[in-house]
């Protein structure tokens, strides 16, 4: 039977290269987003469901809830990205402390109010699957400090449902090119010191990610959880 997957950031980049694994795999797949064309674009390239939801705000995360099914099978928290990109140069306190906040909105409350919000129609034998950064492991200003914290947040959340059988786990990807994630800012510079840092000697690609998705919300994987799975072609190395 069909499971029910929920992909949060679902129209664009990462999110949407999830969507369109889990629906080829033949999955019911409902994509959310703050901006109404990607998510008719993914609509129409893969035949996912959609709904508009911004999921740093509780509002429209309690008006989401009208569009969700009673049961959610996995629930992936991947809407995210780099406030910084966006940020209008201000330096005084106040804007400092405002795109401060917007960057753990953007990438931590976020995942924890929208796993709050459905956490009773998670099915048993789930999985939740957030997407985390490289950059949680590096001099990365608020951005990392966010992944991080959703990194830690996320052995708090495997400890609540694990015995409903429902998995947590944070997928941490390097860099991932063909996203909108560094908006037109990432010069041709950089891009190739990030390359050069891996040892795949490539840049990685949003598939990479939705196949290690994937296997997090297999039967493979039931016993996988509170982790971190780095996908950085070893860009940083674990032990
Ligand atoms: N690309 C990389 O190199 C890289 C590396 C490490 C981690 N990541 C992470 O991967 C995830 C996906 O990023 P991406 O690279 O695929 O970039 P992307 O193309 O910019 O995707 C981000 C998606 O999230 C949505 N989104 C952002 N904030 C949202 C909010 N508050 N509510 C609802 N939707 C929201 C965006 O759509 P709307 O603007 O329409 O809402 C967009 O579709 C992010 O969490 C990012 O931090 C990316």
């Amino acid at each position: 039977m069909a499971r029910t997957i929920l992909v949060t950031g679902g129209g664009t980049g990462i999110g949407r290269a999830i969507a369109r694994h889990f629906a080829a795999e033949g999955e019911r797949v409902i994509v959310t987003g703050r901006r109404p064309g990607p998510l008719k674009e993914a609509a129409a390239e893969i035949g996912v469901g959609t709904a508009i939801c911004d999921h740093t705000d509780p509002a429209a995360l309690t008006r989401l809830l009208d569009d969700l099914p009673a049961s959610i099978d996995v629930l992936v928290n991947n809407a995210g990205g780099n406030i910084a990109f966006d940020a209008d140069g201000r330096t005084d306190l106040a804007s400092y402390a405002r795109d401060f906040r917007a960057n753990l909105d953007a990438n931590l409350v976020s995942a924890a109010l929208t796993t709050k919000a459905v956490e009773d129609r998670l099915a048993a034998g789930g999985a939740v699957v957030h997407i985390g950064s490289i950059a949680a492991e590096q001099a990365a200003g608020s951005y990392g400090a966010a992944k991080a914290g959703l990194a830690n947040w996320n052995i708090d959340l495997a400890h609540a449902l694990g015995r409903r059988g429902i998995t947590a786990n944070v997928v941490a990807p390097g860099y991932i090119a063909d996203t909108e994630f560094f908006r037109d800012q990432l010069p041709d510079e950089r891009r190739k010191q990030l390359v050069a840092a891996t040892a795949t000697g490539r840049a990685g690609v949003p598939s990479d990610i939705a196949g290690t998705v994937a296997f997090l919300a297999s039967p493979a994987a039931r016993h996988i959880t509170g982790q971190v799975l780095h996908v950085n072609g070893g860009a940083r190395a674990t032990r």
